[in-house]
């Protein structure tokens, strides 16, 4: 078995039968060789550096039904909020301070927020912190919009496929969302220049090995610069409330693939897996993660942006908690490195 992890190491790609092999392969032997090797390509990019974004969470309301998620429209018993640009400027501002140079904005579909708003505010942002990477994401917007908030400065997208396989989307999203658009829109990302980010959950409701499969390949030919992965949380006021968390295992295992066919990927250890684990951020990291995105946004406002239940955002997960995690990361032989960190491949303006 240990041949397709040094065929995927070589090659940085597998027939479907060794995605296959290496998803479903429980010999813990198996799997420790395929974080090591995961780690070792890392180290070799990275060092042991570990970049920070800062997570400004700008709004949880939300057009959209998604069924997994706990700010979706239909969850009444969501205490909605949205930032203000000046609420904004001061987060970038404690961020810059601490250390942090990349800013990463993310929020709910929320119309309030109009595409002149965010424009303005990257802008405010931009001119503020030239020397700062600004990040977005925000869902679905048209190809005007994205070009919009690129040209007011923007440089990096993330939004997450969450399944490649279009039936599976279906069951976890209303009608009105389609696999086709988020596809669409990663695809004027990429072609719009920004540094762009996808990736799924893990072990959401339905899905199955050849689903993953599916999303190993559609991430091997879109060659994303980021890849966020974690696993699936319920969320008690979802639909999937009462549905099994995803397994940490196999999350790690599609981290370490990842890392193996996309070597330069930025790929963080996500809240999710520090929530579902308390060593989730480790491990993460020791199977191939190289970036943390510690909370920036009012201490008052992140309990609200509860996508899944028991979402962290205090301690090393907490942008002052910086000297906690710096802590975590030297006890594994790691450190952060406050710099902007964009991907070796990625468009940098700053260069
Ligand atoms: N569990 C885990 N991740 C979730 N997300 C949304 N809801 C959940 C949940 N219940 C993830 C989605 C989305 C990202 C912002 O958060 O993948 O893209």
């Amino acid at each position: 078995m240990k041949i397709w992890v040094d065929r995927l190491k070589q090659e940085h790609t597998l027939p479907p039968e060794g995605y296959k092999a290496l998803l479903t392969c429980t010999h813990v032997d198996v799997t420790t060789y395929l974080h090591r090797q995961a780690q070792k390509v890392t180290q070799a990019r990275f060092g042991n550096n570990i970049y920070i974004r800062g997570l400004i969470e700008i709004s949880n309301c939300c057009r959209n039904n998604c069924y997994y998620c706990g700010i979706r429209k239909g969850n009444p018993q969501v205490e909605r909020y949205r930032l203000s640009r000046e609420t904004i400027l001061d987060c970038c501002t404690q961020g810059y301070e601490l250390g942090f140079r990349t800013f990463v904005m993310q929020g709910g579909e929320d119309a309030a927020q109009s595409s002149e708003w965010v424009e303005e505010t990257v802008a405010a942002i931009r001119n503020r912190f030239p020397d700062c990477a600004i990040t977005l994401s925000l869902g679905e917007k048209t190809r005007e919009e994205y070009e919009r908030f690129f040209r007011a400065g923007a440089n990096r997208y993330l939004l997450r496929h969450e399944t490649f396989n279009a039936e599976h989307y279906k069951l976890l999203h209303p009608a009105e969302m389609s696999q086709q658009n988020r596809i669409q829109c990663l695809h004027w990302l990429k072609e719009i220049g920004y540094q762009t980010g996808t990736g799924i959950m893990v072990g959401s409701p339905g899905q199955t090995t050849d689903h993953l499969i599916e999303d190993i390949r559609f991430i091997e030919c879109f060659r994303p610069q980021m890849i966020g992965i974690g696993p699936f949380i319920p969320h008690q006021d979802t639909p999937f409330g009462t549905s099994a968390p995803g397994s940490i295992e196999q999350t790690l295992r599609l981290l370490s693939i990842f890392r193996l066919m996309l070597p330069d990927a930025l790929i963080p250890a996500t809240t999710a897996l520090a929530t579902l684990a308390p060593d989730g951020r480790e491990r993460g990291i020791l199977a191939g993660a190289n970036v943390v995105m510690p909370n920036l946004s009012p201490c008052e406002e992140r309990i609200k942006y509860a996508l899944y239940n028991n979402k962290a955002s205090l301690g090393a997960e907490a942008a002052e908690g910086l000297a906690m995690l710096n802590k975590q990361l030297q006890a594994i032989g790691y450190k952060v490195l406050p710099t902007r960190g964009d991907a070796p491949n990625g468009d940098n303006p700053f260069k």
